[in-house]
């Protein structure tokens, strides 16, 4: 059941800290994962500072249990897409893992549930695994429409996996009125989401798919808001925002997963 899990947070860095920045926060992290034993730790820092986070992991002799990700990626191999960056490319710089689908690509970039598949797609096969994001706006769960919203998000996002593939995801729920507000989901309302999402994966797979895959809490987590979510039997660690940008507050929370 949930303690078979190895439990996953990851920090999305968003676009913040500066070269120097990106460097001194991976060190700071990497000589104290200790305090996170047994808990895989994922850094995802802007595009441009993965490699420099990558070659500062591996200069530190980074334990296993700490990798590097990346917050996006297209769906093309290579070619004429300005901007843009590849799954190879993010393995090319150490990435392990691809950030795909964050409501802020979803809202501000127009990246819909058939763009987020087809990168869900792109990065498995290139060998990253996926962190797929779902959550619902403010108003959609004020209508109640929260179960409808994500089921059609997990859905269409995962649409085509073999359960292999799938096994390799993981989901991330990450309610958008509770990312950047302060405002946490209380624990029984992120259960209760987890639950769901983890009754849709074993309907795309089976139920020993669904029950070995991560899904990971995202919205405002905090150090004092973390242990009361790593005990809810389907929250299997967290994707932290503005809280991984500080070594103690990202470790704090890490912590709270260790024991459970
Ligand atoms: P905050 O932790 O800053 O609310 O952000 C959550 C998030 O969007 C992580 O991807």
């Amino acid at each position: 059941m949930a303690a078979s899990r190895t439990k996953i947070v990851a920090g999305n860095w968003k676009m913040n800290l500066d070269r120097a920045g990106a460097k001194a926060l991976t060190a700071a992290v990497a000589v104290r994962t200790a305090e996170a034993a047994g808990v895989e730790l994922v850094l995802c820092p802007p595009n441009v500072y993965a490699d420099v986070v990558g070659a500062t992991l591996a200069a530190g002799g980074s334990p296993a249990h700490l990798t590097l990700g990346a917050q996006n990626m297209l769906d093309k191999p290579s070619g004429a897409f300005t901007g843009e960056v590849s799954a190879a490319m993010l393995k090319d710089v150490g990435c392990t893992y691809v950030i795909l689908g964050h409501s802020e690509r979803r809202t501000l970039f127009g990246e819909t549930n058939s763009i987020v598949n087809s990168k869900t797609k792109a990065a498995l096969a290139a060998g990253l695994t996926p962190i797929v994001c779902v959550g619902e706006l403010l108003e959609e769960r004020e209508a109640g429409r929260t179960a409808a919203v994500v089921t059609e998000q997990i859905q269409q996002s995962l649409a085509g996996l073999t359960p292999a593939e799938l096994e390799r995801v993981v989901v991330a729920y990450e309610p958008v009125w509770a990312i950047g507000t302060g405002k946490v989901a209380t624990p029984q309302q992120a259960q209760e989401v987890h639950a769901l999402i983890r009754a849709l994966l074993a309907g795309l797979s089976d139920a020993g798919v669904a029950s070995r895959m991560r899904i990971q809490y995202g919205g405002s987590v905090k150090p004092d808001n973390a242990a009361d979510l790593a005990r809810q039997p389907d929250i299997d660690g967290a994707l932290v925002g503005g809280a991984s940008l500080k070594a103690d507050d990202f470790l704090g929370i890490a912590a709270a997963f260790r024991s459970i």
